[in-house]
């Protein structure tokens, strides 16, 4: 599987604060035997985000483009977003499943205002912002984002199992 990672992050940007939380979602990625094709770091601007997202699908760079960060209540969290104007399908159970585990973790997970969609044959998923949550969120997605994206790509064709 082929995945990009973007970070959204005015401070990490302007080289303010170090990106601890891309790197943490390319390491976790590479666990599941995932291929990191591309990574960037962006300031929390929602066309500049919007065009990137477009960028990473519409060229089909990635089978899977993991964001992290902007999924909070600041003014300038604007990750989902961009995430919901770029996507032409919906997947609202990604995140429904991260913010329902994550509550054994912290109840500040109901905070996160995390999207999924999919555009084109690339599925997208906002993940918070920091590397605790990164990990504990896509710990417990992962392993069935494969299938996901096989159906997506082509790759399977049904959800049979024996
Ligand atoms: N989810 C998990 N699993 N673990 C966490 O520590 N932090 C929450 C939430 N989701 C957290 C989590 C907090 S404190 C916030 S404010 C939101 O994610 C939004 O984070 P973001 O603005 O960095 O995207």
């Amino acid at each position: 599987m082929k995945v990009a990672v973007i970070t959204s992050s005015d401070s990490g940007y302007a080289g303010m604060r170090e990106d601890l939380s891309g790197p943490r979602v390319q390491e976790i990625a590479r666990s599941f035997g995932a291929e990191i094709v591309y990574t960037n770091l962006l300031p929390d601007t929602q066309e500049v985000l919007e065009e990137e997202l477009k960028k990473i699908c519409d060229n089909h760079i990635a089978d899977l483009l993991l964001t992290t960060g902007g999924t909070g209540f600041s003014s300038r969290d604007c990750m989902p977003e961009a995430t919901l104007a770029v996507s032409e399908r919906l997947v609202p159970g990604i995140p429904e499943a991260m913010r329902a585990y994550s509550m054994q973790f912290t109840k500040r997970a109901m905070l996160s205002r995390a999207a999924a969609g999919i555009r084109k044959k690339t599925l997208i998923i906002n993940l918070p912002g920091s590397p605790k949550a990164v990990q504990e969120c896509l710990e417990y997605i992962f392993p069935e984002l494969e299938h996901g994206v096989d159906i997506l790509t082509g790759t399977a064709v049904n959800c049979a199992r024996k």
